[in-house]
């Protein structure tokens, strides 16, 4: 392992910059925690003790993809060391770790087959064996007072890697993220169905002052419907089938009530008297 260097730092912090800003279903923590592209960048600075795997920065400017081979030769874990690691089983996972016991640890419940990731689990039920475990970036253990900052910057870049490298499983609406893919094309499947930062465990602890409280909680409203949206418009573009059931269903679940009933036919009444009030405006030449 080598400490990153500063073009790989450069790198590491505007991509997980794009990845906080087009992330449709990123947790608005992350945007209060790292809100701008220079306290990112202080984020790698006061870590002095990172180390990457050799050769890194290379792979992630080369012009075409990493063989299965690159991931083969990802060193070993350290003891109370946090980091980002990939399972390679001609498939690839990218996780991370970030609890007090750290990456080996992790390791070993792999093999023990412990705690598996589904998708992990399944493809050994296939018949698929683990042929590698390595570790693409690791810290050691952080001073509890950084804990859950650490462990947001540790998860974000699990992110990182998980979009650029595409360990993810092909979806159709691809996460909203086919952007953050660095090759056209990857010579194996990937096998993570989403990221860390779509979840918000382990940011138990997170210093939040009274101000940024309200921010998030005012976030986390948007996030909510600005991520359903999201699928609803993935859902119409990619299967309207289904898009056409959801809408018949949350139709009838609103008919159903009398409750429903009434909002519907106020919605209707007041749309009905805004066309008209539209239509007096437009013929008497209000508008225009
Ligand atoms: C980012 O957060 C820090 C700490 O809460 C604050 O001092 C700073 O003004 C914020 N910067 C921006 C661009 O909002
Ligand atoms: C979905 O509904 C739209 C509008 O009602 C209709 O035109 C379309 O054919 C439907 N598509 C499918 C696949 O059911």
């Amino acid at each position: 392992m080598e400490a990153p260097t500063n073009p790989l730092i450069d790198f590491l912090v505007g991509v997980v910059w794009l990845l906080l800003q087009t992330d449709p279903s990123i947790i608005p923590e992350y945007s209060i925690v790292f809100n701008s592209s220079e306290v990112l960048d202080q984020f790698f600075v006061t870590i002095t003790d990172m180390e990457v795997t050799p050769g890194l920065y290379d792979v992630l400017c080369a012009t075409t993809a990493p063989t299965l081979d690159f991931f083969k030769d990802l060193p070993s874990p350290r003891s109370y060391h946090w980091g980002v690691y990939i399972i390679v089983m001609e498939k690839l996972y990218c996780g991370s770790a970030t609890s007090a016991r750290g990456i080996k640890k992790r390791f070993t419940q792999y093999e023990s087959s412990m705690a598996l990731p589904s998708n992990v689990q399944k493809s050994l039920d296939e018949g698929y064996s683990t042929t590698h475990k390595g570790v693409l970036l690791r810290i050691p253990l952080p001073d509890p007072v950084n804990t859950p900052e650490y462990r947001m910057l540790i998860l974000a870049l699990e992110a990182l890697f998980s979009f650029v490298f595409w360990t993810m499983v092909d979806k159709p609406s691809n996460y909203g993220l086919l952007h953050m893919r660095g090759w056209g094309h990857m010579d194996y499947e990937g096998l993570c169905t989403h990221t860390c930062p779509y979840e918000g465990h382990g940011l138990v602890g997170l210093p939040l002052t009274t101000e940024q409280r309200v921010v998030k909680a005012v976030r986390q409203k948007e996030h909510v419907k600005e991520y359903d949206r999201f699928r609803h418009h993935q859902l119409w573009v990619n299967d309207r089938e289904k898009y056409n059931e959801t809408r018949r269903k949350a139709y009838w679940k609103i008919v159903s009530t009398t409750e429903g009933r009434s909002r519907l036919n106020q919605a209707r009444m007041t749309y009905y008297y805004k066309a008209k009030a539209d239509d007096v405006e437009e013929k008497s030449g209000l508008r225009g």
